[in-house]
């Protein structure tokens, strides 16, 4: 199994852990505009009360091996078409109040905007709902690369343990699917299927818990400038006639005013953009 051939060390130090402390901390433009920016890892540990910075060894390098992030298969409960939303869990909703955040990162370590997350889980009694979309949502990175989950911590069924299943998508890229798991999960040892570069860093906050993971996806992007498979158009984004953006490598020029949506990608509407 996987998990009998990692590396000794743990997941949770590593450049994606650093690269997303400094993105939260405002260095995004730096990681985007050097590739070679001044990081600081702002926390490391799991302890709530502990709010000063930690000190951080050097920097490393973003191409320090970092491995694109593991796959894990899909299990039987994906349904496609889910709603978009960040919310799986309005007030009413019974369990553990569960935010999860991070960055979409290409292999050179640059965020990936407009990149499709979308996640699924069983409910606080482990169940996942097959008739409708209860647990289900799908969302795009910001413009940095970010995203940000609200749901609750999913309950334990027979024979797993602990996990949020994911689909993670860079505009026009092959999708990545996975699962996300929680640490110091007594059945961790025993699921076949997890995977400890999968965990993510959990800590109490925010009434409930505070996750973090951040995805690598196997899409090269240059040392400067867009790479075979950067994304500068965004959803969300308002482009006027003349706008400029790259998508999955390839620059278009904007025709028209239009605030950009999913579905509405450069290649799929020659009305609104033009190869430049
Ligand atoms: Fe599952």
């Amino acid at each position: 199994m996987d998990s009998e051939t990692n590396p000794p060390h743990s997941p949770l130090i590593s450049r994606k852990t650093v690269l997303r402390a400094a993105l939260a901390a405002g260095a995004a433009v730096p990681v985007v505009m050097t590739g070679a920016p001044a990081l600081a890892r702002t926390f490391a540990t799991s302890n709530s009360s502990d709010t000063s910075p930690t000190e951080v060894p050097l920097t490393p390098p973003c191409d320090d091996g970092d491995d694109p992030t593991p796959s894990q298969m899909e299990g039987p409960y994906f349904k496609p078409n889910s709603p978009q939303r960040t919310s799986l869990a309005g007030p009413g909703v019974p369990g553990t109040r569960l935010t999860v955040t991070g960055y979409v990162f290409g292999l050179a370590c640059r965020p990936i905007a407009g990149a499709l997350l979308d996640f699924w889980q069983a409910d606080h009694n482990g169940a996942y709902d097959n008739t409708g979309f209860r647990f289900r949502g799908h969302q795009f990175t910001a413009s940095n690369g970010s995203f940000a989950l609200t749901t609750i911590v999913p309950g334990l069924y027979p024979g797993r343990t602990r996990h949020i299943h994911v689909k993670v998508q860079a505009p026009g890229r092959p999708v990545l699917t996975t699962q996300l798991y929680f640490p110091n999960e007594p059945r961790n040892n025993t699921d076949a299927l997890f995977d400890p570069r999968l965990l993510m860093a959990v800590r109490d906050g925010g009434g409930g818990r505070e996750a973090s993971f951040d995805f690598v996806l196997n899409v090269p992007q240059g040392p400067g400038g867009p790479g075979p498979g950067d994304t500068t158009w965004t959803v969300g984004t308002t482009y006027q006639p003349g706008a400029r953006v790259t998508y999955s490598g390839r620059p278009y020029v904007c025709l028209q005013t239009h605030t950009a949506q999913s579905g509405w990608e450069p290649p799929n509407v020659p009305a609104l953009w033009q190869p430049a």
